[in-house]
């Protein structure tokens, strides 16, 4: 018998197609990550993130404005900070006129609604570009607990609706919490990043921030000591579930792309909104590839976004926030 079931007739216009779309990507779905640096009147392009771009706190507060008109409402903060600014302990992070803590109330200022979040780590503080405070050789994990917690309340004070520590610190979260509380900043959210993979697509952000581990005093030049393994998949979910026992408010996954299947497991197994992070290496290869004339870029950036909200991402960290929404 001919088949009954014709799976093409849901398929044979537009209109059915998009009556029956099971994942649709709407502007309230991403997360803008905004790299700001000091100066006045300072916008410039990141040679290996084509059209994205380090500014200055006047051109963050145009940025956020427009933004914001455009449906997008959440914003995640990093910061360049000066090399005469960087040590060992993170020292600037914790300043109340930090550059951090000025683009907090910047946005806010401009914005009050948007939602900030903000970058919770050493790296662009760290005169050895890494997440945590060195000695012996080793990136060292309670004291630089200690440092988070404070920065995190720092950020907080500053008006931060939500810190994002990205350190991959054990026992960071729930340091941050019991700071967070303590100070009375109840309300201040945690977006962890729980299953932080160390991973090469990192690249353009580090350029970004001037931020790439340093070769000196026998300090490794990678950060395999606390990020992930990219071959695990267990660990993902017990990193996971543990910051949410420590007080996470959202989980996130990174990167993006290559770790789908982390995404999918991850929501089928919480109960908390799982946020994606499609990182700097991921916008840079299509973003060439697309300069090359080798792929469409609109299509094939809608596709990788829809793949991941597909996946089981609620929020979305990406630099193709602005592009995907003026198609939308
Ligand atoms: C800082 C941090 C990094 C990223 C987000 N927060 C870099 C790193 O861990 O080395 C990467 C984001 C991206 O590549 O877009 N800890």
């Amino acid at each position: 018998m001919y088949p009954l079931i014709r799976n093409r007739r849901l398929r044979q216009s537009e209109a059915i197609r998009h009556l029956v779309r099971e994942t649709i990507i709407t502007p309230s779905d991403f997360l803008v990550p905004l790299f700001v640096v000091e100066g006045k009147n300072v916008k410039e392009e990141i040679p290996s993130m084509p059209n994205y771009f380090r500014m200055s706190l006047d051109h963050l507060e145009k940025e956020v404005k427009e933004l914001w008109n455009m449906g997008l409402c959440a914003v995640l903060l990093f910061v360049k900070v000066p090399e005469k600014l960087k040590d060992n302990k993170g020292s600037e992070a914790l300043n109340e006129n930090g550059l951090m803590q000025l683009a907090i109330k910047t946005v806010k200022n401009a914005c009050p609604d948007m939602l900030v979040m903000t970058d919770v780590a050493l790296d662009p503080y760290s005169s050895y570009g890494h997440d945590g405070i060195v000695a012996n050789g080793q990136i060292v994990n309670d004291d630089t607990v200690d440092v988070l917690a404070e920065m995190s309340v720092s950020h907080a004070r500053a008006g931060a609706n939500f810190v994002a520590p990205s350190d991959m610190m054990d026992g960071r979260v729930l340091s941050i919490r019991e700071a967070l509380e303590d100070e009375g900043f109840v309300d201040t959210g945690i977006m962890s990043y729980s299953a932080k993979y160390a991973s090469a697509f990192y690249g353009p952000f580090r350029d970004a921030l001037d931020s790439a581990p340093v070769d000196m005093d026998m300090v490794p030049k990678d950060k395999k000591s606390y990020q992930m393994d990219a071959a695990n998949r267990f660990e993902a979910l017990r990193e996971t579930q543990q910051d949410i026992d420590e007080g996470a408010d959202i989980v996130m996954v990174k990167p993006g792309l290559c770790y789908l299947d982390i995404v999918r497991e991850i929501k089928n197994e919480v109960d908390v909104p799982v946020a994606v992070y499609q990182v700097s290496g991921e916008y840079a290869m299509l973003k060439a590839a697309a300069e090359k004339g080798w792929l469409d870029h609109d299509s094939v950036m809608m596709e990788q976004l829809l793949a991941i909200k597909r996946a089981g991402a609620n929020i979305i960290a990406s630099y193709f926030a602005k592009d995907a929404v003026k198609l939308m």
